[in-house]
């Protein structure tokens, strides 16, 4: 049953039954280069009729239900590192994406569970992909592009890359252009778009050639331009832009990577001393010289000590021998009180004598003895002996 295939769209018709509700398809054979995309469609089409009870009752067969994909290398939780999984609902085709890098190098074993939402019924499906290195290497010049108006899951199908490698092409003249990694943006620190107006998450296409960039790509990061997006500004390109309005490529978020240039030293890590060499053990050194921590100590504890008791002093000497308006004896509260009545006191009548002494008469309403309501008046003057501050406020208005 098992063969090789090609494509990733290789597909073997039968289905095998394990017990009595999960059914598996036969094992896949796939095939992923190092440095270029490896895009797999997750066909609802080819799991829909395998679902066991579907394949039972055919009553309606144009009914078309929900079917949801989990991916996970065999045995794992989780899908290894270079692959990804999209589904945009459950009525999409679903894709397994991403780039393998020299470390991937081997065969993987991907297991596909397909969950028919509707009925409840699973198919597995295992595909075994063999990761090999490209015969070329990696590609010298890549640029990566950010298309703003495209989701990563539309970009994945063949047609959409190769009508945007034709567009690379007009501005980029080489020969030979692959495609190295399509990534959303989302992946990459973008924002979920708001759900208005088709807006769409963006989605990263990386291309490498042999051939250097030309100046339509290199002048997008020409300083002028770098200062125009640092103002939130398009760049200007000069070359016709063969992208819009198909694509709308962000000239700002353009990388070129010319890995000529990127000496060879240091893409190999260089280690300091003290990173342990690999199957080593680490030796404690046994004759570690005395340290005096003394000095740390006293500048730990002493300092913020001392700090403390002079500030404690001050607050003291502020607090017992600096008082205002007291001086050099010892005032209870009530005391303290008494000096502040006979303050206000002293004052009132200081300020009425005053008045008291000016030769135009005083407007009614500033005496203190003018009732608003009656007009009575009494003059403070004759009954100076009578203390208003001594009796309750209303008794002293009338
Ligand atoms: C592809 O893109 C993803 C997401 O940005 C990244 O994690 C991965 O390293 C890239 N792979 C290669 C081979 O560049
Ligand atoms: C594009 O690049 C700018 C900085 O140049 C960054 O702030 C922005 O987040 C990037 N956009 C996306 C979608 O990654």
């Amino acid at each position: 049953m098992a063969g090789q295939c090609l494509t990733g769209s290789c597909f073997l018709a039968g289905v095998i039954f394990i017990g009595g509700l999960s059914a598996s398809l036969p094992v896949l054979n796939l095939h992923a280069v190092v440095g270029v995309i490896f895009i797999h469609e997750l066909e609802r089409e080819d799991f829909k009729d395998t679902f066991p009870f579907s394949m039972d009752d055919h009553e309606e067969p144009s009914f078309d239900p929900p079917i949801t994909f989990h991916a996970n290398l065999l045995d794992h939780p989780d899908l290894p590192r270079w692959l990804r999984y999209i589904q945009r609902t459950p009525f999409d085709t679903g894709y397994l994406y991403g780039s393998a890098t020299s470390k991937d190098v081997g065969k993987q074993t991907i297991e596909v569970m397909a969950y028919n939402r509707y009925t409840f019924e699973t198919v597995r499906q295992t595909m075994e992909i063999r990761i090999s290195s490209s015969p070329e290497g990696e590609m010298p010049y890549q640029a990566d592009f950010l298309v703003k108006n495209w989701d990563v899951e539309e970009m994945l199908p063949k047609d959409a890359q190769e009508s945007f490698q034709e567009a690379v092409d007009s501005m980029w003249e080489q020969e030979g252009l692959t495609v190295i990694n399509i990534t959303s943006a989302l992946d990459r620190g973008g924002r979920v778009p708001l759900p208005i107006e088709n807006r769409k998450e963006g989605v990263y296409v990386k291309v490498g050639s042999k051939d250097p960039f030309t100046t339509c790509l290199t002048e997008a990061k020409s300083p002028d331009n770098l200062y125009r997006c640092r103002l939130e500004q398009q760049p200007i390109i000069t070359c016709y832009d063969s992208f819009s309005p198909r694509f709308q490529v962000d000239w700002c978020n353009l990388t070129l990577i010319d890995l000529t240039t990127i000496n060879a030293t240091e893409m190999v890590p260089v280690y300091g001393d003290g990173v342990l060499e690999e199957g080593t053990e680490f030796n404690p050194p046994d004759d570690a010289p005395d340290r005096m921590f003394f000095s740390d100590f006293l500048l730990t504890f002493l300092l913020p000590f001392l700090l403390g008791f002079l500030l404690f002093l001050i607050l003291a000497y502020i607090m017992c021998c600096r008082r205002e308006g007291v001086h050099k004896r010892d005032l209870s509260t009530s005391d303290i009180q008494m000096v502040h009545h006979h303050t206000i006191h002293d004052n009132t009548e200081e300020l009425r004598q005053m008045a008291g002494t000016r030769d135009a008469p005083r407007p009614l309403s500033t005496l203190p003895m003018f009732n608003v309501r009656t007009g009575e008046r009494t003059n403070p003057m004759q009954s100076k002996h009578y203390d208003s501050a001594q009796v309750p406020l209303i008794l002293a208005q009338q």
